[in-house]
């Protein structure tokens, strides 16, 4: 595949890069020149890459990656895409642990990284912040009530950073995919798996490089435009 977008000399964090749509972000970061930082529960063995075992559920496990991943270097583009699907269940019988870990790591993780990071952007004069938000979060989907709200929670801190901080060149989108081919969507189930593709305009499921094309192109100097944006990827399942 071409490699269109140029971020040789920009230096990136992406969450959750160990495995699915993150691991794609990381891998097109580094083809496109971006020297790569992965935080991730799970450990990274990939070329190129360099790692720290975050779980970003864990403020203090996250300052003291900072301060050894990034000690005063600049970091040019975040992308927060660590998230905790867990399986479909009915919100009344969803037990309390569980559902608070889906917010925990999706919504309250993604801004305790922010919140980590902002001042070294500032201090920088900029960067990008790409947030992994969900179709669930604009539509809301039935046996996923928690997800979908921490999804939402995601889209609507993105929209209002992006209002805080554009001042100081910093520019927060979300990406919002509909059901994409990972770990993430085969553990729901095949019947689920099946029911996802049937409701699909395309009838199949997006790929995690798909997604990673669209996180390059926002990092890029080709997205400078966007700010506090929500981009659907969704097969043209999304209608709003
Ligand atoms: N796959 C989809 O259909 C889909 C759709 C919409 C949105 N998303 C979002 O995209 C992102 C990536 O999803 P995916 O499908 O690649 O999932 P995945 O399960 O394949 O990968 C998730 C990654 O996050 C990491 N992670 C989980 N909890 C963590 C924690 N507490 N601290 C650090 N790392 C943690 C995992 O180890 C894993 O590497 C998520 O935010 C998800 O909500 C996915």
């Amino acid at each position: 595949m071409a490699n269109t977008y140029d971020l040789s000399g920009k230096c990136a964090l992406v969450t959750g890069g160990a495995k699915g749509i993150g691991r794609a972000t990381v891998e097109r970061f580094v083809a496109s020149g971006a020297n790569v930082w992965v935080w991730d529960q799970l450990e990274v063995r990939a070329e190129q890459v360099q790692s720290e075992v975050v779980d970003v559920t864990q403020p203090d496990e996250i300052a003291r990656a900072l301060e050894r991943t990034f000690p005063g270097k600049r970091i040019d583009i975040v992308v927060n895409d660590a998230g905790y699907l867990s399986v479909a269940n009915a919100f009344e019988s969803h037990a309390r642990k569980d559902w608070q870990r889906i917010v925990a790591v999706n919504l309250l993780g993604t801004m305790q990284v922010t919140q980590a990071v902002l001042p070294r952007l500032i201090r920088d004069g900029g960067g990008r912040i790409i947030n992994l938000g969900s179709l669930a979060g604009k539509e809301g989907v039935p046996g996923l009530a928690v997800y979908s709200a921490a999804s939402g929670g995601v889209i609507a801190f993105t929209k209002a950073l992006s209002r805080e901080v554009i001042g100081q060149n910093i520019l927060v989108n979300c990406i919002a995919p509909g059901p994409i081919d990972t770990d993430m969507i085969r553990g729901l189930g095949p019947d689920v798996v099946e029911k996802m593709i049937a409701d699909s305009p395309m009838k199949r499921l997006g790929t995690a490089e798909e997604v990673a094309e669209l996180a390059a192109w926002l990092a890029s100097d080709a997205g400078r435009l966007n700010a506090g944006a929500v981009f659907d990827m969704s097969g043209g399942r999304a209608r709003y």
